[in-house]
């Protein structure tokens, strides 16, 4: 960072992983992630397709961690998408296979540092094991509140709106506004994300939190996933930091 580039962070003050980390001024409550990439970090390494899935669930561990240190409230990545069953059963079958294995994992070490989770997604279609082994970790999760991580699985916005109107309509249709309409989404209670990332050059939102992405930043970047480290983040959040949020109004220097 250049001496005359705003600062980062107020007081810089704790190294952590290799990034600079400290109490924050405009650091954003909301990152949503689309964890993009892993197939190409894995060919670029003449590995097969599922090592870079293996790669990719370190990165969104270590991801989770950092947003924690950072004092980000709120971080929701995209794991697994709707329309991802389209894939060769083969690699669907070894994320479901990475999904069990690393999230115990993850949901351990997200315990031990107090993280809250939650996801966002049906899943009926996943395995008695995969589908038992989330619904307990958002039982046992649900008593931290400090830091949030969400996880789409079998997540699609198209869906996810569908599935609000559909249960709307099973309250009896109450009077519908945007507000009542945003609380039947699977994050329905958390503010909507300030900072969209997608890493793996894609210039896309596929299908990810399309209603509440209406007013978030975005930062695109050709780094793939699993290579996205803190440094990534920090560059994100700094970008983050330049852009002057108007939401339909006026700019700052205008009024
Ligand atoms: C994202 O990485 C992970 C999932 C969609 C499950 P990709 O598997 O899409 O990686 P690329 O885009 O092929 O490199
Ligand atoms: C989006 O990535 C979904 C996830 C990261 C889980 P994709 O790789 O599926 O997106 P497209 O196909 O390039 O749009
Ligand atoms: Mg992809």
């Amino acid at each position: 960072m250049g001496s005359d580039a705003p600062r980062l962070r107020g007081e810089q003050s704790e190294d952590f992983c290799g990034a600079k980390v400290s109490a924050s001024l405009n650091i954003p409550r909301h990152i949503a992630v689309i964890m993009d990439g892993n197939g190409r970090w894995a060919k670029k390494r003449g590995l097969p397709r599922t090592a870079g899935h293996t790669a990719g669930a370190d990165s969104f561990r270590r991801a989770a961690r950092y947003c924690r240190k950072l004092g980000v409230e709120y971080l929701t990545v995209y794991a697994f998408s709707t329309e991802n069953w389209k894939r060769p059963e083969d690699e669907v079958a070894g994320i479901m296979g990475l999904l069990e294995r690393y999230l115990r994992q993850a949901l351990r070490d997200m315990e031990k540092e107090k993280i809250r989770i939650r996801i966002f997604g049906d899943l009926a279609p996943f395995s008695d094991k995969l589908r038992t082994m989330c619904q307990e970790c958002v039982e046992r999760s649900k008593v931290y509140s400090g830091a949030n991580v969400n996880i789409c699985l079998n997540y699609g916005g198209r869906d996810e709106i569908v599935r609000a109107a559909q249960k709307w309509a099973a309250d009896g249709c109450p009077a519908l506004t945007e507000e009542r309409f945003g609380s039947y989404m699977w994050g329905g209670d958390i503010p909507d994300p300030d900072l969209l990332i997608r890493p793996g050059g894609e210039k896309r939102i596929s299908n990810f939190l399309l209603w509440e992405c209406a007013y978030a930043e975005m930062y695109f970047s050709d780094v793939l996933w699993p290579d996205f480290d803190e440094k990534q983040f920090d560059k994100a959040i700094e970008a983050y930091q330049h852009r002057e949020r108007r939401f339909g109004d006026v700019g700052s220097g205008l009024t």
